[in-house]
């Protein structure tokens, strides 16, 4: 682990892609897993990551009852004490403000379910159908206080099939993503950021 990048893995639900990110950091891979943590205790995820023995926390964001900063002045905890260079937001459905983002600004990275700048926020595959885009796909960028807004540095496209529903559309863009989060953090870890672009 040395020689090794220090990944921490933001959760909230089931986690498929910090299974795919953690399944891929083996071997010659410049990096690997040192923490997941979720603002669910009963996330999926992590119970995932705790039977592959990757440390885990959680940081339920209730009590905090909307007062962010007093939610990610904890959340910011395990992660600092972990030791991990790089943080991997994967499924994470919390907003960020820039007091978070700053602690790790440049080494923090998010999946997003759309081709950004395209459909920022939420419902992208129903927006996407909604338009009548004839492509959608999903986006790895680096975080920044903008939301879903930080250089991009790797997408995957998929096309638009006749009889798409939101929910067909977001099951083959999920196959894309567990393609492309591994192939981006590979890359990143190893301190190349240019971008990626995979077509599913
Ligand atoms: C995925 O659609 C991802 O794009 C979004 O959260 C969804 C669930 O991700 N960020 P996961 O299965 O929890 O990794």
């Amino acid at each position: 682990m040395s020689d090794k990048k220090k990944v921490a893995i933001l959760v909230s639900g089931g986690g498929s892609n910090m299974v795919a990110l953690v399944e891929s950091m083996q071997g010659d891979h410049p990096a690997r897993p040192c923490l997941v943590l979720s603002n669910d205790a009963e996330a999926g995820g992590l119970k995932k990551a705790a039977a592959a023995g990757i440390a885990t926390a959680a940081v339920d964001h209730r009590p905090f009852k909307g007062d962010r900063a007093a939610f990610e002045a904890e959340l910011v905890k395990p992660i600092l004490e972990s030791g991990a260079d790089i943080v991997c937001l994967a499924g994470f459905m919390r907003v960020l403000t820039a007091g978070f983002v700053g602690h790790f600004q440049g080494r923090m990275l998010n999946i997003h379910p759309s081709l950004l700048p395209k459909y920022k926020g939420l419902h992208t595959h129903a927006r996407a159908l909604e338009a009548g885009d004839s492509e959608h796909g999903c986006t790895v960028h680096e975080v920044t206080p903008a939301l879903d807004d930080g250089p991009i540095l790797g997408q995957a496209r998929v096309p638009v099939l006749a009889g798409d529903t939101a929910e067909t559309l977001a099951a083959r863009i999920l196959v894309q993503e567990h393609r492309l989060y591994p192939e981006v953090l590979r890359r990143f870890a190893g301190g190349d950021r240019s971008p990626v672009y995979l077509q599913g």
